[in-house]
């Protein structure tokens, strides 16, 4: 159906025999290969005290870590303006209320810290910084923050797998790193998710949260280390399986030469739009490593998106949006855009454009020559 698809999978026979090995070997979950890519993905954070639980998705590594955060009710949780759903839904989940902060600007579209900043009260107990698209917000700031205010810090790094900011991986500056592996994400197993953290305490909390709050695990009783377990308090099932950690270590090996192409792919777009009528943010992206999630670009002001989408899907030309905004659902339609006017003037233009590592750069020509005669 379509000539340019927003997000093709980067697999090949690496993958079928990963998951293919995983059923051989008669051992489904909550085994060797969740240990080896949780250490293969630390290797990838720097290792040292870099810790890594394998979870289900990113949401369930979100819900983690505002439970190991110890939000609950009164609690204030300052999340982007711009970002998933699930920021949001965690904290409302934990029983506290979600706060947004605005975009730093059209060129930035992450949240800032003096945006931050505006939004402490007393009740602030924790962030979560979303490193938008693969462009990482600015960290230096907001880790600093965070420690004088005392306020938890977690990154959402869905978007930032193989990521860092002045030589550092994402996902190790805060108190708790949560990544995602869902379909169309840089690192794609179908469902899964990752957390990063240093501290040996937030790590056996999160270690609990994963399986029921049990001491002893499947493994450690079939090989013989333990009989029985201990319920050392409430926990959850969000563990990841064999066969996702085999895709996972498959797609690992992948991750640096895609990332590497996404960049290309993306330098090439921004050739090819400028001067043109859209505006392609994040131009300058300083000492930061980016992972070039989605090739996300603010259409003109008096642009009709949707139109302008529909345009381009019968020119065979998938394209998308990178988010709607909160105050537009049901379940959040009490926030009001004026409190983060940055974001209110930019969300309803932004279109998302095809990208994966795969795509030819014929194809990033069509899709700019599309987008331009849409916009005509
Ligand atoms: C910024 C962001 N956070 C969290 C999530 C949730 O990830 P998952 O689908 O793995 O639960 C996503 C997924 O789209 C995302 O884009």
């Amino acid at each position: 159906m379509w000539k340019v698809q927003l997000f093709k999978l980067n697999y090949d026979d690496r993958e079928v025999k990963a998951a293919a090995d995983v059923v051989e070997s008669g051992w489904l979950t909550m085994g060797e290969k969740v240990i080896e890519f949780e250490q293969a993905f630390a290797r990838l954070l720097g290792g040292g005290d870099v810790q890594c639980l394998a979870v289900t998705n990113c949401t369930a590594a979100l819900h983690m870590a505002v439970l190991a955060a110890g939000v609950g009710p009164g609690d204030e949780v300052i999340i982007p303006s711009l970002t998933f759903v699930a920021d949001a839904n965690v904290v409302k989940l934990a029983g506290a209320e979600p706060v947004l902060a605005d975009c730093t600007s059209e060129d930035d579209l992450t949240m800032s810290a003096a945006g931050i900043a505006r939004k402490i009260t007393p009740r602030t107990k924790a962030v979560i910084v979303t490193h938008y698209g693969g462009f990482a917000c600015d960290m230096a700031g907001i880790v600093a923050l965070c420690r004088q205010q005392g306020i938890v810090l977690i990154e959402d790094c869905a978007h930032t797998p193989g990521g860092e900011y002045a030589g550092q991986a994402l996902g190790t500056f805060g108190d708790i790193g949560c990544f995602s592996f869902f379909s169309n994400k840089n690192l794609s197993i179908g469902e899964g998710g990752m957390l990063s953290v240093r501290k040996p305490e937030i790590g056996q909390q999160l270690r609990y949260l994963r399986s029921h709050g049990m001491t002893t695990l499947t493994l450690d009783r079939h090989k013989g280390r333990a009989y029985t377990y201990d319920v050392a308090q409430p926990g959850l099932n969000y563990r990841m399986d064999e066969i996702h950690a085999a895709l996972g270590l498959a797609q690992l090996e992948k991750l640096p030469a895609a990332n590497a192409r996404r960049g290309e792919l993306t330098a090439l777009y921004r050739r090819l739009l400028a001067g043109g009528p859209v505006r392609m943010p994040f131009a300058n992206t300083g000492d930061t490593l980016p992972t070039w999630h989605i090739l996300p670009v603010l259409l003109p002001a008096d642009a009709d998106r949707q139109a302008t989408m529909a345009r381009l899907k019968d020119m065979g030309i998938q394209s998308s949006i990178h988010y709607p905004p909160f105050w537009g659902f049901e379940a959040y339609s009490h926030f009001k855009p004026d409190d983060t006017p940055v974001c209110a003037a930019l969300i309803n233009r932004e279109l998302t454009l095809p990208l994966y590592p795969t795509m030819t750069e014929d194809e990033v020509r069509l899709v700019v020559d599309s987008l331009h005669r849409a916009l005509a």
